[in-house]
């Protein structure tokens, strides 16, 4: 029971510090095991995630929240086009905007995902707020065994990824703002976590190929190696680093399959 509680407030990617800080609990890794995959990925395999968007907001501005359908529509092609290329694909099925002022700055944003949430654990649902506190710009859920929890519909409820609207393409976000903070936080929706989780030698990210790395990333210092005594560079170019947008451009194929093996094991059937 005691790791079950534990187990409960750390089953978000809480985005703290910069931007996308915590991650999974010791205890809840230790239970985490997203199978290797019988056989790579094929394209035909490709997922369809039915998507719901939320807009919370307590203004007209994108401080506060408030995104138009044209921008939210430059996000989804982003989403989109990123995604085609590990063969995951998003139906975007509705967008619907509230007003308040307390979620849409990640206050009490448990009763929020509770309240808007659409669909069931295998349809994605992004929040658009105005603020998450500080320098936070997003968070998300990690996908869970839903048997593990005593109440399943709870876990359910609170699933999806938060987003903070001034990362859109094009946003006012001085270093996220080619949209691909949506992409980051899609990402450990599908389990993944982040690239310099762990220290040099640890199990890292639980990815076979990418590099041991230590440190998060900020801007785009090409060369950057926080676990010189191992192989090759830090991930900076990867979508789990927090690198600046314009330096992200790549999932490696040991993420893929960890992505697609999270969504068959934890959501397709959900
Ligand atoms: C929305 O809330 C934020 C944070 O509390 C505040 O700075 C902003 O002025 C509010 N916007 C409006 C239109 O009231
Ligand atoms: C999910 O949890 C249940 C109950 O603990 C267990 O029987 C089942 O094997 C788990 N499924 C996976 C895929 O780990
Ligand atoms: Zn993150």
């Amino acid at each position: 029971m005691a790791l079950k509680q534990v187990a409960l407030v750390s089953t978000m990617a809480v985005c703290a510090l910069a931007r996308c800080g915590a991650e999974l609990s010791p205890e809840l890794k230790a239970n985490y095991k997203i199978p290797t995959p019988a056989a790579s990925i094929a394209s035909a395999d490709t997922i369809e995630v039915n998507t719901y968007i939320h807009v919370v907001s307590n203004g007209s501005t994108i401080d506060d929240g408030y995104l138009t359908s044209e921008q939210l529509d430059k996000q989804k092609a982003v989403l989109n086009n990123v995604f085609a290329d590990y063969s995951i694909h998003f139906n975007f099925l509705d967008t619907d905007y509230t007003e308040n002022a307390d979620w849409a700055h990640g206050i009490m944003t448990q009763d929020m995902t509770s309240a808007l949430r659409k669909g069931s654990y295998k349809d994605l649902n992004l929040f658009f707020l105005g603020s998450m506190g500080g320098q936070v710009t997003g968070q998300c859920s990690f996908p869970l065994n839903l048997t593990d929890f005593p109440d399943p519909s709870t876990m359910v409820s609170r699933d999806g990824c938060m987003i903070v609207s001034n990362t859109i393409p094009g946003g006012p976000h001085l270093t996220y703002n080619l949209g691909l903070n949506a992409v980051h936080e899609v990402g450990h929706w599908f389990g993944l976590i982040h690239v310099f989780t762990d220290t040099c030698g640890g199990n890292g990210d639980e990815v076979e190929d990418t590099p041991e790395q230590a440190t998060e990333t900020y801007g785009c210092p090409i060369g950057k190696d926080s676990c010189p005594d191992f192989p090759g560079v830090d991930s900076i170019h990867n979508y789990m680093d927090y690198s600046d947008d314009g330096c992200k451009t790549e999932f490696t194929p040991g993420q893929v399959s960890r992505m697609h093996n999270a969504w068959s094991t934890y959501r397709e059937s959900q």
